[in-house]
């Protein structure tokens, strides 16, 4: 393996509570640094207890990101937060997560712009990408994935973003999860997981000449008992977890899955 660190991604999407949140924290942190987990770990806890876990989170190794956030930097956007905001607080970016494209109906348009944002100020920064059931069923599955990066590494801004990638590669993960794997308990063929790495890492290859540096997570109902096969592809660099991130136990078992030593 090349210098791709492996990275593990704890999304708590719309869940917690104020103390749950903290205690969850508190577990994972114990946990984490009792068993010497090298792994990069990254939670995106959701925005009200982004302090709380900041907090928490002060000098420790485990990173802080958002679910989400705007490129715009301040201004009369009502409910909106920006990046310039959260990078007060946090390290990384969720980016294109299926959740945002399917419920707010989200597009390339602002993936590009908070790519671009968010690699501009130093956030490590995460684009998930993948295909729906329907598209797999279809057969679409690479047509989808070239697509969703194709749109945001062409077009007005596509050069800026490259040029950002180029010069820090290990800022930029790409995530893939098929939507079908999402929260269902249905995880994709290794087999396909790691075909489906190489492909990302040659599409990125079209537009930047780093692509062996960026880091290709999975995600789709990673627990901890796939974990270790997941961590053995050669192109997969870590995983993005969603429902057994709100477990410490679980999700610290799959961050060891992924630490150095393991693989
Ligand atoms: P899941 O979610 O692990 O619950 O399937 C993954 C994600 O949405 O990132």
């Amino acid at each position: 393996m090349l210098d791709r660190r492996p990275i593990v991604g704890g999304n708590w999407k719309m869940n917690m509570t104020r103390d749950g949140a903290n205690r969850l924290c508190h577990s994972l942190l114990v946990r984490a640094t009792e068993s010497k987990i090298n792994t990069e770990i990254i939670l995106y806890p959701p925005y009200v207890w982004l302090t709380d876990v900041a907090d928490i989170l002060s000098e420790s190794f485990i990173k802080l990101g958002a679910q989400d956030g705007l490129a715009e930097s301040n201004g009369a956007i009502t409910g909106g937060v920006s990046l310039t905001m959260l990078s007060e607080l946090v390290d990384g970016l969720l980016v294109g997560h299926s959740e945002r494209r399917n419920i707010f109906e989200e597009t390339a348009d602002k993936f590009s712009q908070q790519l671009i944002a968010a690699l501009g100020i130093g956030l490590l920064t995460t684009y998930c990408v993948g295909e729906n059931q329907k598209e797999q069923e279809a057969g679409l599955t690479y047509q989808v994935l070239e697509k969703q990066i194709s749109s945001v590494f062409e077009g007005a801004t596509g050069q800026q973003l490259s040029q950002l990638v180029n010069a820090k590669p290990a800022a930029l993960v790409i995530a893939y999860e098929p939507v079908w794997a999402i929260g269902t308990g249905l995880v994709a063929h290794v087999t396909d997981v790691q075909e489906r790495a190489v492909f990302i890492r040659n599409e990125i290859s079209k537009y930047c000449n780093v692509s062996q540096l960026v880091r290709i997570q999975y995600g789709g109902s990673v627990n901890q008992k796939n974990a270790s096969e997941l961590a053995a592809l050669e192109d997969v660099d870590g995983a993005l977890v969603g429902g057994a991130s709100l477990d410490s136990e679980e999700f610290a078992s799959i961050c060891a899955a992924f630490s150095t030593g393991s693989r």
